[in-house]
């Protein structure tokens, strides 16, 4: 007999919940996925939830919700916990932390505490940012390892979700063609962008105090960078594959203190003092060039930037190709492109080739870059998931492969480390909203005589 299991949302009745989650665990519903969930408690500070917020669920989980005032950081609330598990003998109990990161403590340890007196299959699932620098990520892990193994932890990246994120081990690991020149000899260099055009709309408070290093670059910009760098595990399970994600994180070049500035750009959009009501140094753009420090990718350059309100939204990587041996263009007095790979992300889940053609009007004209694409959608019709539905039903199902193991996140960490020393003084450079960022980004990569590409 398959066991029930009882959801357990602490900030219950929190913009997270009702937005993404119970949506989310309706349609895996609908879907037919969930059919051992038993319950779902609610367990939130006040009076529940706004008025009609339940009613306009689907019945079949409005009748599983239920609503207890709870508040994480008082031990005595967990009582009801105790009382509430102890109703589902030998069922497996989730506990889902929709909480602010300040909260995860209490919550972590308490209820770590009421476990104790329970055999019941647990898991506790944690949303980014797993600490605030290398030191406080530390604890965390530390403080979820007393009570919680491994296995019973899921740390969230929503971005390993993303099925465009998800493709791109899918198209490395089958197809031979590009196998051959995923590497040093032929990339010229990697390009991971997240641009966005929204600015903190009702996040401001949160945002100063992490800002866009640690928001973005931290965690899903090194994850894609994972993707894209990691040798193919010899066997397809978590374990593994998270195995060839540490060793690629292991292998990122730790940047000096002295270096920082060379690596490194931050940017602040102008108007966001303005808007925050007060001067502030937390960057709302930054950019940062890696190396991996391995046989693959000896002296390739990795450049990760991210930020808010810019020109458009879309998140990118790009691979371009090192120039081709004797350029045929260059022979002919034209202006030759580079090869290039992107993975769209968003707007749209695309790949994109591009490469270089000859136009009809005739031999030894000048080559004209052309482009092949494939649009997920488009090509395989149906719907493409929300990255919450993924990893909420891989949640249900125990499969950890896209969520972050403890070693993973304490890496990024140290790779981030040196720069939030760096600019935990000074001040980001001003950019426009609606522009590609601050100038001192493009200044950071021509340096190496290349330019920002979005395909
Ligand atoms: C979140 C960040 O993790 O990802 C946000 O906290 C960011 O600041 C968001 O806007 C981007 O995610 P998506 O899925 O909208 O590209």
């Amino acid at each position: 007999m398959r066991r029930g299991k009882v959801l357990f949302i602490y900030g219950g009745t929190g913009d997270l919940a009702r937005k993404k989650l119970y949506p989310i665990i309706q349609k895996l519903m609908k879907k037919g996925k969930l059919k051992d969930l038993k319950a779902v408690y609610a367990l939130s500070r006040g009076e529940g939830f706004p008025e009609g917020y339940l009613d306009s669920l689907d019945p079949e989980l409005a009748k599983l919700i239920r609503f207890r005032s709870f508040d994480v950081t008082n031990k005595d609330d967990y009582k009801i916990l105790e009382k509430e598990i102890a109703s589902f003998p030998g069922d497996e109990v989730i506990f889902y932390l929709a909480l602010p990161p300040h909260l995860f403590d209490h919550a972590i340890v308490h209820t770590g505490s009421v476990l104790r007196h329970f055999p019941n299959p647990r898991k506790i699932v944690i949303e980014k940012p797993f600490g605030f620098d290398l030191e406080s990520a530390r604890k965390l892990n530390f403080q979820l390892r007393r009570y919680f193994t491994e296995r019973e932890i899921y740390r969230i990246d929503h971005f390993l979700g993303k099925v465009s994120i998800q493709n791109i081990i899918s198209f490395r690991f089958s197809n031979y063609i590009f196998e051959g020149i995923w590497n040093k000899s032929f990339i010229d260099n990697v390009q991971i962008s997240a641009l966005e055009t929204a600015g903190l709309e009702g996040r401001v408070s949160y945002y100063d105090r992490v800002g866009a290093l640690r928001d973005m670059i931290q965690n899903h910009l090194l994850q894609i960078l994972c993707f894209i760098a990691m040798e193919p595990p010899a066997v397809m399970d978590a374990e593994r594959i998270r195995d060839e994600k540490v060793k690629v994180l292991s292998s990122i070049r730790r940047i000096r203190p002295e270096e920082v500035d060379r690596y490194a750009v931050r940017g602040s959009y102008r108007g966001y003092e303005e808007e925050l009501g007060r001067s502030s140094n937390t960057e709302t753009y930054a950019c940062m060039k890696v190396y991996i420090d391995n046989f693959r990718w000896e002296g390739v350059p990795f450049y990760l930037r991210t930020g808010k309100r810019l020109k458009e939204k879309r998140t990118q990587v790009v691979i371009t190709f090192k120039e081709v041996p004797g350029n045929f263009g260059k022979l002919l007095g034209c202006l030759p492109e580079r090869n290039r790979i992107a993975f769209e992300i968003a707007p749209k889940n695309r790949l994109i080739l591009s490469f270089e053609m000859m136009p009809p009007s005739g031999f030894l004209s000048c080559p004209i870059e052309s482009r092949m694409e494939v649009c997920l959608e488009d090509e395989f019709g149906g719907e493409v998931p929300d990255a919450y539905e993924t990893l909420m039903e891989d949640i249900f199902e125990g499969d950890q492969t896209l969520f972050i193991r403890e070693d993973e996140s304490e890496l990024a960490w140290e790779i981030v480390q040196p720069v939030l020393e760096r600019w935990s003084e000074g001040r980001p450079e001003i950019y426009e909203p609606g522009s590609y960022g601050p100038e001192g980004a493009d200044r950071l990569i021509e340096a190496d005589g290349r330019r920002w590409v979005i395909l």
